[in-house]
């Protein structure tokens, strides 16, 4: 066993380990931790070493996993176990765990969302159950604990034993919400919105910020993937496109469609929303964001931003400064969340509101 506790796990969409490690680049630049990372491209995940296991739990304390964009989840490393004999993982694994001295919550064994660690989905529930069993028999678990006890399998015998705060933590396993697909959704982008609201936004937000009757224009809203999630919450939509609208959303009564080019299209009153899901150049797509906001046209706003090839970390940050300049040029405050969701690909989700 190489004994760690100076590391944190980020789990990340294959293919944006390196977007993640400079995103958790810049965060230790600001604590000035000494920290760096170790990736390899699609794996899935991002370790981050920090020089020791102060500075690691003074990170894991200061960022939050809420205010990542490429991490899923982040997580404590306690241990990294190389050699899990295929007769007696739990064996090998017990130990270590009995060593942090902490009662869990809950204890998920799990794997990143690469090709390869996909396969081990089996092997992590049955290996889970027989977990939650053991740790019951040590009191390991306590249901008012705040902690919660990863073990993250990277093949059959290798895994990081980690912990977290649930507070501070995604509260699905791998960090990805599973979602299912609702027959009656004119389009699959409809889990892009539905995933967005459920992780950008926390219980209370999603009460109050999304009422019935409620105002919201959808630009790019052909289908109906993402109109379908408000109208579905009893909010008006006006849906700005060239193309079709589901028929059956339109017999709601709830969606006026206009045939317009979202980037002309201004309302005549304001709106509680404006979602975006145009496929542009990002930066054109924060500007007339940031615009709209600015102007107080809309009070929430959640959009998409396709990536480009190539600086994508950068691209996000410029984006970013857009949409926060044009507020502060009003002197409003903007709050940006963004994530790149399960359901993205190439690109990220934004919600932004104006304080
Ligand atoms: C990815 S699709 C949107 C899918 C939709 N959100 C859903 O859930 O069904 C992008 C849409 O943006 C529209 N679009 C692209 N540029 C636009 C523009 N300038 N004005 C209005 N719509 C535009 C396209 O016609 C297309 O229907």
């Amino acid at each position: 066993m190489k004994a760690a506790g100076h590391s944190l796990l980020a789990y990340c969409r294959p293919g944006f380990e390196s977007e993640c490690a400079q995103e958790l680049a810049a965060n230790d630049r600001r604590l000035a931790s000494g920290g760096f990372a170790r990736s390899e491209r699609n794996s899935g995940f991002v370790e981050f070493v920090l020089p020791d296991p102060v500075q690691a739990q003074r990170f894991a304390e200061q960022v939050r996993w809420q205010d990542l964009t490429f991490a899923r989840q982040l997580l404590r490393v306690m241990a990294r176990i190389d050699d899990l004999p295929k007769s007696d993982r739990l064996g090998r694994l017990m130990p270590t765990i009995e060593a942090a001295g902490r009662r869990y919550r809950d204890a998920w064994i799990e794997s990143p969302d690469s090709d390869a660690a996909r396969e081990l989905a089996g092997l992590c529930r049955s290996l889970n159950n027989a977990l939650i069993s053991n740790m019951k028999r040590a009191g390991l678990l306590e249901a008012e604990s705040p902690w919660r006890l990863h073990v993250c399998l990277i093949d059959a015998q290798t895994a990081f034993i980690a912990e977290a705060r649930c507070d501070a933590s995604a509260e699905w396993r791998g960090g990805i919400p599973r979602l299912r697909f609702p027959s009656a959704a004119p389009s699959r982008s409809t889990l892009k919105l539905e995933e967005a609201l459920l992780t950008l936004l926390d219980a209370d937000e999603r009460e109050a910020w999304l009422k019935p009757g409620m105002s919201a224009v959808d630009l790019g809203a052909s289908p109906g993937g993402w109109t379908w999630q408000l109208v579905r919450r009893s909010i008006h939509v006006t849906a700005v496109d060239n193309g079709p609208m589901d028929p059956g959303l339109l017999d709601s009564g709830f969606v006026t469609h206009l045939r317009e080019d979202g980037f002309r299209y201004r309302p005549a009153t304001p709106v509680d929303w404006l979602v975006c899901d145009m496929v542009e150049q990002p930066r054109r797509v924060a500007a007339l964001i940031g615009e709209w906001l600015a102007e107080g046209r809309c009070r929430f706003a959640v959009f998409n931003l396709k990536l480009p090839m190539k600086k994508r970390y950068d691209e996000v940050q410029l984006c970013r400064d857009t949409v926060l300049a044009a507020l502060a040029a009003t002197g409003r405050v903007a709050h940006w969340r963004a994530r790149q969701l399960y359901h993205d690909r190439e690109e990220i989700t934004v919600f932004a509101r104006s304080g």
